[in-house]
């Protein structure tokens, strides 16, 4: 991280021990991420560039298979090496094709995305997509390294920012309280006012990580926001012209989930009430039916995550710390979501 994150990719690829360097990216990231990467990284000038289209439907096995197709096709061995240049997509489909092409090669992550930066390229999970459910098949594949270079979220949008803070507010709020504070003091467009925020949100997803690299138990605390979070982002897929990005989702599901905090005697009213107000600031409220409440739950219990007859919750106990695999019942997530539907009326 910081302003040697890429000198230090750069001196990787001096120690010369890879065969090939391949750099993967979607158009994007391509177009705005790859000439300062070059510019930055000249031994990686003589890579080749490897492009998938924008979005989630490039976490397909069709497109593993081509990627490991154009693997193969150049000869590629097992002492290669991927670059996987992008947000959360790439990394994902990048991880994933180089944990498996000859049993596994060599990858970095160079997060282009915010979120990418503060979570998805920090864990060794990767993997894509099945028939339309999330993250059905992959693997666990360390990458050799994760270079965090903050200049290039200069071409992403204010959307794609607010998806990937709502990831740092989540670590403040199960992690660190001043962390918290130090977010909802700053201002989002100002890059150097970011950067140490960034930085210290990866080095908390990172930490977590490696207390817990196959979460086991304390890697649970990252689920925050995410139970109910899951379930209202899956809502707002079947009606397609209100989707949520999948951070916008988590920013509800911790409204709701540090509600249900509250109500459980385990979080105090103010720290509730501040957390409610900094998440409606920030996030569009998303609207829906007092009836939806039984397909939310639904939802949810499709979710691999929620195994059994009941909910686990990760819930707060203060701004800072959390609680993993509280037991929570239908009935009060159900009462959670409609706190919050009424939360968002005028
Ligand atoms: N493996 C993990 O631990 C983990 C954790 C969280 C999320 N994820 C996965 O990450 C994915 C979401 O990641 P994401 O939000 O980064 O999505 P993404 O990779 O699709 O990026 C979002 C959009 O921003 C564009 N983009 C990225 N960087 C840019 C830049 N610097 N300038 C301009 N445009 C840029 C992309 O092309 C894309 O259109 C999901 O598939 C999710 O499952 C994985
Ligand atoms: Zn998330």
């Amino acid at each position: 991280m910081g302003r040697d994150a890429l000198r230090a990719l750069d001196r990787l690829l001096g120690k010369d021990t890879h065969s090939e360097v391949f750099v993967l990216g979607d158009e994007n990231t391509l177009r705005h991420c790859l000439p300062e990467l070059l510019g930055r990284v000249p031994r990686l000038r003589e890579a080749h560039t490897l492009s998938v289209p924008a979005g989630e439907r490039s976490k397909d096995l069709a497109v593993c298979a081509d990627i490991w197709n154009h693997l193969a096709g150049r000869a590629a061995d097992r002492h290669a090496l991927l670059v996987c240049l992008g947000g959360g997509v790439v990394s994902d489909l990048g991880g994933f094709v180089a944990g498996t092409y000859k049993r596994g090669i060599d990858c970095v992550h160079v997060p282009t995305s915010l979120l990418g930066m503060v979570d998805a390229s920090i864990g060794s999970k990767t993997g894509v997509d099945l028939s339309g459910l999330k993250n059905m098949v992959g693997v666990f594949h360390d990458p050799l390294g994760v270079y965090i270079h903050i200049p290039f979220l200069k071409s992403l949008g204010k959307r794609e920012l607010l998806n990937g803070l709502a990831e740092m507010i989540k670590h403040g709020l199960v992690w660190d309280a001043q962390h918290w504070e130090a977010i909802s003091a700053a201002t989002l467009h100002d890059l150097d006012a970011l950067a140490p925020l960034v930085q210290r949100s990866a080095a908390i997803k990172a930490e977590v990580v490696k207390k817990d690299p196959r979460e086991a138990s304390l890697r649970k605390v990252l689920n925050f926001g995410h139970t109910i979070g899951h379930g209202i982002e899956a809502h707002s897929w079947e009606s397609p012209q209100r989707m949520l990005l999948h951070g916008e989702a988590v920013a509800i599901g911790m409204i709701c989930e540090a509600w249900l905090s509250w109500r459980m005697d385990l979080l105090d009213r103010e720290s509730y009430d501040r957390i409610a107000t900094q998440l409606m600031q920030l996030y569009k409220p998303y609207q829906f039916d007092s009836a939806d409440g039984h397909r939310f739950v639904e939802l949810m219990r499709n979710d691999k995550k929620n195994r059994g007859g009941q909910f686990r919750f990760t819930l707060l106990t203060a701004i800072g710390s959390a609680k993993v695999d509280v037991p929570v019942s239908a009935a009060q997530v159900q009462e959670a979501l409609e706190h919050y539907r009424l939360l968002g009326r005028p």
